[in-house]
């Protein structure tokens, strides 16, 4: 399938491991320029570096904290500096830290709806003259947010991340009726248990809760799925880069498990 992605540009966010890096890669692979952030500067070019070997494609680092509107402003300025346009945002970032509900008190709060969802609402403010301009010119402007199986079936272990991704939810839905009309696009990718180091911070502070084994941290994660492992970023990408595609043009406001059946919901 021929994703039309050839001569777009794509910025994202929180990119320099994991699920932003891997949706970067799918990108560039695809044909985009893609701007890629994250807080370190070492890690971000390093990052880079390596997609741009990898797929020959036109790479920008950036260094940016999404918890910070003006760098993100500036992030947004120097990729319209670099490659003139962008038709594609990938809201992303670091995931809170893990506890139950009553464990937490307000400021864990406000700190993890500061990254998870004011930093996806500030990214989107930045980005959306351009995705308009770019939605006008040549019909292609998609917003991809980065959430959690969370959002959908929350995680008794994880109350910061169950509370701060149904806002992200609330706020894509909204979003996409608001700029609906403009044709820009917005859905959001709702990976479960996917490899990666945030998967490993988990893991270890099971194993440190529970006494268990990581075998057994990872059985217990992966018996619940009904497709029973681990997922890949590389099968978290691919949705990303459907739904970044010119092919995704009559999907908006959906929200998309990439979490090898682990949500039990119908619908
Ligand atoms: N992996 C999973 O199983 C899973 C499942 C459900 C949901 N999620 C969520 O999906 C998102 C990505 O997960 P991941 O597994 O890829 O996490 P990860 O391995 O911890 O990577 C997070 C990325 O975000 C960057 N980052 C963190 N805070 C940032 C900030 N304030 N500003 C800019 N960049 C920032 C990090 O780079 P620097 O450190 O270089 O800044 C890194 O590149 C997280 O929100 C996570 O909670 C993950």
């Amino acid at each position: 399938m021929d994703l039309g992605l050839t001569d777009c540009t794509a910025f994202v966010a929180g990119a320099s491991k994991g699920l932003g890096r891997a949706a970067a890669r799918e990108l560039a692979q695809e044909g985009c320029r893609v701007a890629l952030c994250s807080r370190d500067e070492g890690r971000i070019t390093k990052a880079a570096t390596a997609i741009e070997a990898d797929t020959e494609g036109e790479v920008l680092p950036l260094v940016c904290d999404v918890t910070d509107e003006e760098q993100i402003n500036t992030a947004i300025d120097e990729t319209i500096d670099a490659f003139g346009d962008l038709h594609v945002l990938v809201t992303n970032a670091g995931g809170p830290p893990s506890g139950a509900a009553t464990e937490l008190d307000p400021a864990d709060y406000r700190d993890a709806v500061e990254l998870n969802l004011m930093s996806t609402i500030a990214l989107c403010d930045a980005a959306l003259p351009h995705l308009r301009t770019a939605a006008a010119e040549d019909d292609h402007a998609r917003i991809i947010m980065v959430t959690s199986v969370s959002a959908k079936q929350p995680i008794p272990t994880l109350a910061l991340s169950n509370t701060a991704r149904a806002g992200v939810q609330g706020y894509a839905k909204s979003l996409a009726e608001d700029v609906g009309p403009a044709g820009i696009t917005v859905n959001t990718v709702l990976p479960g248990y996917t490899r990666t180091q945030r998967l490993e911070d988990l893991a270890e502070d099971i194993e440190d809760r529970t006494g268990q084994s990581r075998a057994e941290v990872e059985a217990g994660w992966s018996e619940e799925n009904a497709l029973p492992r681990i997922g890949e970023p590389d099968e978290f990408a691919a949705m990303v880069a459907f739904l970044a595609s010119a092919r995704a043009g009559y999907i908006t406001g959906a929200a998309f498990p990439v979490d090898g059946g682990r949500s039990k919901h119908v619908l």
